[in-house]
């Protein structure tokens, strides 16, 4: 493996890495291991799954821009007129400029997308407009139980998950990323949201990703 770059962030150190044999790009973060650029598609069914949970979907937000398969798939469906995309980290918009638009089919381009570089926890809780997206992406950790800084947290809890909904218009649709499944994760969400579903995504090695869909009531 090739590290192309080295970060430093007051959260920790971001590496990205290039495995030259099978131009595989990785991310990272503090050690672990974040995401690839091998497979993509748990990321991509976040965003589909989330879009057909909803009638005319207009609004989407996601969070966590990664390598950008999400956004790739987000840009695809032309009933989108509105993508923001929250990104915590600088230095992962710089890499998909210098390294990884071709994982995000160049949408950063396209002029539906804003990228906010901003803590999406922070910003769910102080600034996300009440009742705006159709359908609300999250793929910023390994999982509820495996965040990449234990400030990311609060974002499965029933305050975070509170305010996800808040920002989502009713009937609106959630999508949330998960390597392993989190049944004290389902369960919270059960209490907040109806329609709570899980779908499991085989990889090749281990357990399922898992994208858990949920809708807030009308
Ligand atoms: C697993 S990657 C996202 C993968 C993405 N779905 C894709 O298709 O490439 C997680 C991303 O979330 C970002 N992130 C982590 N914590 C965050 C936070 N609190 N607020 C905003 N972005 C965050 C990371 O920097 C990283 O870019």
């Amino acid at each position: 493996m090739e590290t192309i770059e080295r970060r430093d962030t007051p959260r920790g150190e971001l590496v990205l890495r290039r495995d030259e044999q099978t131009d595989r790009y990785e991310i990272i973060s503090n050690g672990t291991f974040l995401m690839d650029t091998s497979d993509g598609r748990s990321e991509r069914l976040l965003v589909t799954e989330a879009l057909a949970a909803v009638d005319g979907p207009r609004r989407l937000l996601i969070g966590g821009l990664g390598v950008g398969f999400s956004l790739a798939q987000a840009v695809a469906d032309g009933r989108l007129t509105e993508i923001t995309v929250l990104e915590r980290e600088p230095v992962v918009l710089e890499w998909q400029h210098a390294h990884l638009s071709r994982f995000s089919d160049g949408a950063l381009a396209d002029p539906r997308v804003t990228v906010l570089v901003d803590d999406l926890v922070r910003w769910l809780h102080a600034d996300a407009p009440a009742g705006r997206y159709d359908a609300i992406c999250l793929d910023i950790d390994n999982g509820p139980q495996w965040t990449v800084v234990p400030g990311n947290a609060e974002l499965y809890d029933v305050a975070g998950l509170t305010a996800v909904r808040s920002a989502l218009a009713p009937g609106g649709a959630l999508a949330v990323w998960s390597a392993a499944a989190v049944p004290a994760f389902e369960a919270t969400l059960g209490e907040l949201f109806f329609d709570v579903r899980v779908l499991p995504v085989e990889v090749a090695r281990g357990e399922p990703d898992v994208v858990y869909l949920a809708r807030r009531a009308t």
